[in-house]
């Protein structure tokens, strides 16, 4: 089995679900609290033992090359002032050396272009694919659980997790085969479809490990829904001749491309830190109790 060193981050999508925000500033660089929704794709991503990162960036999207450089003058300024837990943070921050990749989408064709973008410099092994405004929230990342289930498994793994079921046209939806060690045996992939004809209510929830032969596949993939080149039409296409198997992530991951998923990760992290909980509750409290501010409204 070939180790996992590598995973590929797409930032090069257009965000119009959050416009006005994203018109000039990169919907990667939303914050959950106090760090950009890619911050902690990255975290996740080390935390299962990632070594390079490879970010597939586009027009418009400098600030994210700008967040993971070295900025000296607020590093003395910080040292200066003796804002020692705010340097120590920014170090903290620093990615090694040489360890981020950036390569353009050049205009924003979909996710599987995004992806093929990165060929190159994945070169021929495998690779982790993380989409970066797909949050995981709970003790251990979902990047972290399906590395685990490959390294019993091997081949491409995906991460899942259940949607109600009439909402099966909104993701794109696995069906369940044989039960594997951690994981199961992933027998269709359908993008987007109907209640009442999909497989099961089990959607990818944007964590992949998968084999660098799908290039091939994504460099003669025909438009798809949304004229878009997709990445799962790909990866059905790639199991006719390699074995996918799904995770049922043990968590939760927050879409924050959307308003409602984003405003409910900024809450659930912001309960998770002690500093905050206390406080955070009071405030939500002060708006909603009867006598509240949004009583009403
Ligand atoms: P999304 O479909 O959620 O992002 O893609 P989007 O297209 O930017 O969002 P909306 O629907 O217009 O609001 C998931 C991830 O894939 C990247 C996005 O940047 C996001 O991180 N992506 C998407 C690309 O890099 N290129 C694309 O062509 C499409």
């Amino acid at each position: 089995m070939r180790k996992l060193r590598k995973a590929v981050i797409p930032v090069a999508g257009l965000g119009t679900r959050f416009l006005p925000a994203t018109k000039s500033m990169p919907k990667e660089m939303l914050t959950v609290v106090d760090k950009p929704i890619l911050h902690y794709a990255v975290e996740e991503a080390y935390e299962a033992g990632i070594e390079h990162f490879v970010l597939v960036t586009g027009r418009n999207k400098s600030a994210i090359e700008d967040y993971f450089d070295m900025q000296p003058e607020l590093l003395a300024m910080l040292e200066k002032s003796g804002k020692s837990a705010q340097l120590e943070l920014l170090r903290d921050l620093q990615p090694r050396a040489g360890s981020i990749s950036y390569t353009r989408q050049q205009s924003p064709e979909g996710l599987g272009h995004a992806v093929w973008c990165a060929r190159d410099i994945v070169g021929d092994e495998p690779f982790a694919l993380l989409l970066p405004d797909m949050v995981s929230f709970g003790d251990r990342g979902c990047l972290a659980q399906i590395v685990e289930t490959y390294n019993s498994t091997g081949g491409n793994v995906i991460a899942v997790e259940n949607c109600a079921p009439h909402e099966t046209d909104q993701y794109g939806i696995v069906g369940r085969g044989a039960e594997i060690g951690t994981g199961f045996q992933i027998t269709e992939m359908v993008e987007k479809p109907a209640p009442g004809v999909a497989p099961s209510n089990m959607y990818i929830n944007g964590r992949y490990i998968l084999q660098p032969e799908i290039f091939d596949i994504l460099g003669s993939q025909t438009r798809g829904a949304g004229n878009e080149i997709q990445l799962t039409d790909a990866m059905a296409r790639l199991m006719a001749k390699q074995a996918f198997y799904g995770r049922q992530f043990n968590g939760r991951m927050f879409d924050c491309g959307s308003k409602l998923g984003f405003i409910q990760a900024n809450i659930a992290f912001a309960l998770q830190r002690p500093e905050l909980r206390n406080s955070v509750m009071e405030g939500i409290r002060s708006l909603v109790e009867p006598d509240g501010m949004l009583t009403g409204t």
